[in-house]
């Protein structure tokens, strides 16, 4: 059987499988649960310093259905970040990694554009025993009006001067984690980088507009009659989650990529890993099908393993990636494939006329 475990910057995940900050990993007894389930991490719900800023709306889901089966294809969500408050968080991380220190334990962290707010969450966090910090540069909604979340993400020069400020103090790993709403993501990806962080994680959700009713003719989700863009995820998200990580991992080999949106099932977690992802990361998939799925996840991976001869899941990350090129190149690997067809096209019709001119000879010669 393939071991499905994974090293990542020191830190051993019993298996590739971690629940993505979001709903999943909204509090202890949650986060306590889902790794007794089996996730190999968890990244919790982003947190900051002062929970009195944070004021969610209800409703602030909508779906996108299948038009056949109905079945939920895209998710639009306009939650912030945690609105509880952070000593209750720091508290809740201590024991959950008290009574988990064999899993991961990844800590979500946002601030506003503030040296010291950034270096006191950091120092105040990691005291909890965290494994590692995901910078939060990435929420598309709400978090922006406060110049934090997306609106750091998307400028180069805020993400490494931040990143840079957490490094300074922090002990444990840090990954910075991605807007997918920005042209080239490896570029504030490469200032993340530069100023030390160890890691990326992407993608966040992309901003959109999920839809609108066409009783009250209001956009969804709508909340006293009105609604503002939310962040998008789930499976239609998959294949642009894919380009970004393949764009990642092939640009930056080295570094470890963890990856996410849409993945709901083990081949869709396949697909992360062989365009360079390490570990997935499952926010959408588990709320939608419940957290027991990390054991369907699990077993799936390890029979794709297998089937593929893989003895791990470290052999496996990146075998696609040396398959993408460019376009010119498609097209001269199609006209050497052609030229080759037609050679052997005319080698078959020369054998195939030298054979009956031998055997009408031979007929002639009897
Ligand atoms: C309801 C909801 C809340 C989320 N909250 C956060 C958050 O607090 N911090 C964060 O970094 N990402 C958050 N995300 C984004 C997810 O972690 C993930 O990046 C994104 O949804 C794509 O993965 P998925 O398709 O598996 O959900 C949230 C996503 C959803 C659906």
């Amino acid at each position: 059987m393939a071991d499905i475990s994974v090293k990542v910057n020191g830190m051993t995940f019993p298996n590739p499988f971690v629940l993505g900050s979001g709903p999943p990993g909204t509090n202890a007894k949650v986060i306590n649960r889902s790794f007794d389930l089996g996730w190999g991490g968890i990244v919790c719900k982003t947190v900051s310093l002062d929970n009195s800023k944070v004021h969610n709306t209800v409703p602030r889901y909508a779906r996108l259905k299948s038009r056949t089966d109905k079945t939920v294809i895209g998710f639009e969500n306009i939650e912030l970040i945690s609105d509880r408050p952070f000593e209750a968080w720091l508290d809740d991380l201590a024991s959950c990694k008290q009574k988990h220190p064999d899993k991961i334990l990844i800590a979500s962290v946002m601030e506003e554009y503030n040296k010291d707010a950034w270096c006191e969450i950091i120092e105040r966090t990691q005291e909890t025993g965290v494994d590692a910090f995901e910078l939060n540069f990435s929420c598309p909604h709400g978090l922006p009006e406060r110049k934090m979340g997306m609106a750091m993400g998307e400028n180069p020069d805020i993400v490494g001067e931040v990143t840079g400020w957490c490094m300074e103090v922090s002990k444990i790993p840090v990954w910075a984690k991605m807007t997918p709403n920005i042209t080239n993501i490896t570029v504030p990806a490469r200032a993340a980088l530069d100023a030390g962080a160890h890691g990326i994680s992407a993608i966040n959700t992309i901003l959109s507009v999920c839809g609108i009713n066409l009783k009250t003719l209001r956009p969804m989700p709508t909340v006293e009659g009105y609604t503002v863009p939310g962040g998008y995820s789930g499976q239609a998200v998959k294949p642009i989650a894919l380009r970004h990580v393949m764009e990642l991992a092939r640009m930056f080999p080295d570094v470890p990529v963890s990856g996410m949106g849409g993945v709901e099932t083990a081949a869709d977690a396949a697909e992360f890993i062989l365009l360079g992802s390490s570990t997935v990361q499952v926010c959408t998939g588990a709320m939608l099908r419940g957290y027991e799925l990390i054991e369907e996840l699990c077993t799936g991976l390890s029979d794709f393993l297998d089937k593929h001869d893989f003895s791990s899941v470290e052999d496996c990350i990146g075998h696609s990636l040396p398959y993408f090129t460019t376009h010119a190149d498609l097209v001269d690997r199609q006209r050497t494939a052609k030229r080759a067809n037609a050679g052997r096209a005319n080698r078959d019709n020369m054998w195939k006329g030298n054979i009956a001119a031998e055997t009408k000879q031979l007929a002639a010669d009897e």
